[in-house]
């Protein structure tokens, strides 16, 4: 028998809730979220004023003991919160908007306190189906046949990285630093991330270059190609955007696609911003020839508005998922191989980790699709609506029209070099921002700075666009 310890026989201070707590603890946390939400509109839509001395006050040592649940939530609403940009707001027009929808939070709540294990799918079969199911539906949206498989992710940065591994196990010999792939000078610096982590140095990765509307050349791959192969080298991996960052440009997915088919290359589609315009008729004659990848990241955190943590990778033969990442372990129970099951584990690089299937199925159960489509065609409205109004007003220049929800516009005066032009835009960007009702964020187009409008929250209706409309005329009478 052990020794009793220092605190002697004491039983351990229960960590347990009962079941008349939890309804409290619930009942203040949902009144808090409440009036959250309903001042989410009035809330400024970025306050970081003072953020560094807040961040620094938070600091403290490990709390030896309990502070009530009222004081916590305080700190929380009344103070940590609303110090940051109001990326849930109607106003959050910058980088790429996300959303928040608040049944996937009732979710996770479910996930979390039933704490299900989910990287077999014997542990809890039920749920695993569920969220397979989730990667279905995926697949189903963009046209993948049968043999697809679906996987949900903590976001873009990581299914573009799990492509990356999963083509180079795919294409590339295990000693593979020979392999080169080629992305669009607009890719989302995540791809040069994932080459970086996948263990390609910088100089395999090459940047094709784009063309007046930001999508990439398809007619300058092959020449790359060839002379990568005269050099020894071994093309791969070929990665399109379905919309990029900076302006939401499509490339020509049909022509990458015979490309990639033509050179042997896995052609991977970033449509983590726009995967998901596939759902609507516009989009998907935007995006298409996107069926033909051999994988696509779609991110829910943005096209389907749901809160930050939920990524996606689709491969259209998902077998290739198991073939990159399945390694045996002992201490594992045996898994039965079933083809009709899957075992996230045995397709991602993940064991445990959070039951995030059901962040995407509950609100797709509880809605059904149409609304989701609804919102992105009201979404592709909205910026048509930006565009025919920014063009009426003088001295603005359209640099980037929209192919999605996203435009990127300059004021022009005449006579002021290229610097007095950017220095310009810079100032009217801060004027526009300082009115708290929108916050739009710049993007550096071969050097030209451009004003960028992103519309891709649920929240942002035509109310909002208006006032963004307001506020930028307001901001040109200023400068
Ligand atoms: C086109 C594109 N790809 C990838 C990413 C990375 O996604 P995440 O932030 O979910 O990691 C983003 C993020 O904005 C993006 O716009």
């Amino acid at each position: 028998m052990s020794a009793p310890s220092d605190s002697g026989n004491a039983a351990p201070r229960d960590l347990e809730i009962s079941p008349a707590e939890l309804r409290r603890l619930a009942a203040l946390t949902v009144e808090r979220l409440a009036a959250h939400l309903e001042s989410l509109p009035r809330q400024p839509s970025a306050d970081v004023d003072g953020a560094a001395e807040l961040a620094r006050s938070l600091r403290e040592a490990l709390p030896e003991a309990g502070v009530p649940y009222e004081r916590l939530l305080e700190l929380l609403f009344d103070r940590v919160v609303p110090k940051s940009f109001n990326t849930a707001g109607p106003g959050y027009l910058a980088y790429i908007p996300g959303g928040g929808l608040v049944q996937a939070g009732l979710a996770d709540l479910i996930s979390d306190v039933t704490n299900r294990f989910v990287g077999v799918w014997m542990a809890a079969p039920g749920l695993v189906q569920l969220e397979a199911n989730v990667g279905r539906w995926l697949c189903d949206m963009v046209g993948y046949p049968p043999a697809a498989l679906g996987l949900l992710t903590t976001g873009g940065s990581m299914a573009n990285l799990i492509a990356l591994v999963t083509a180079r196990r795919e294409r590339l010999p295990e000693s593979f630093l020979s392999g080169v792939l080629y992305v669009s000078d607009q890719a989302h610096h995540s791809v040069q991330k994932a080459a970086l982590i996948a263990g390609f140095p910088p100089a395999n990765v090459r940047a094709v270059p784009t063309d007046e509307r930001y999508c990439i050349r398809t007619e300058a791959i092959a020449p790359l190609v060839a002379a990568d192969r005269a050099a020894g080298l071994t093309p791969f991996l070929l990665v399109a955007n379905a919309g990029t960052t900076n302006t939401g440009a499509v490339d020509d997915l049909q022509a990458c696609a015979d490309v990639a088919r033509d050179h042997g290359l896995w052609l991977h589609v970033d449509g983590a911003y726009g995967g998901f315009f596939v759902l609507t008729e516009r989009g998907q004659r935007t995006l298409a020839g996107l069926e033909r990848a051999d994988s696509i990241t779609l991110d829910p955190h943005k096209g389907l508005f749901l809160p930050y943590g939920t990524g996606s990778l689709l491969v259209r033969d998902g077998k290739a998922l198991g073939r990159a990442h399945s390694v045996h372990a002992a201490y594992l129970p045996a898994v039965p191989e079933d083809p009709d099951f899957v075992d996230f584990s045995s397709v991602s690089p993940e064991l445990s980790r959070d039951f995030r299937g059901l962040r995407v199925w509950l609100p797709l159960k509880l809605f059904g699709i149409e609304p989701f489509r609804e919102q992105l065609d009201e979404k592709l409205d909205l910026i048509d609506y930006v565009l025919t109004e920014l063009r009426k007003i003088e001295g603005i220049e359209i640099v980037a029209e929209p192919q999605l929800t996203i435009l990127a516009f300059r004021l022009v005066r005449p006579g002021l070099t290229p610097s007095a032009l950017n220095e310009l835009n810079r100032v009217l960007l801060e004027r526009i921002n300082s009115r708290k009702r929108v916050m739009l964020t710049p993007a550096i187009l071969d050097g030209i700075f451009v004003i960028r409008i992103a519309i891709s929250s649920h929240r942002t209706h035509r109310d909002r666009v208006d006032m963004a409309l307001d506020d930028i005329r307001a901001a040109i009478d200023d400068v």
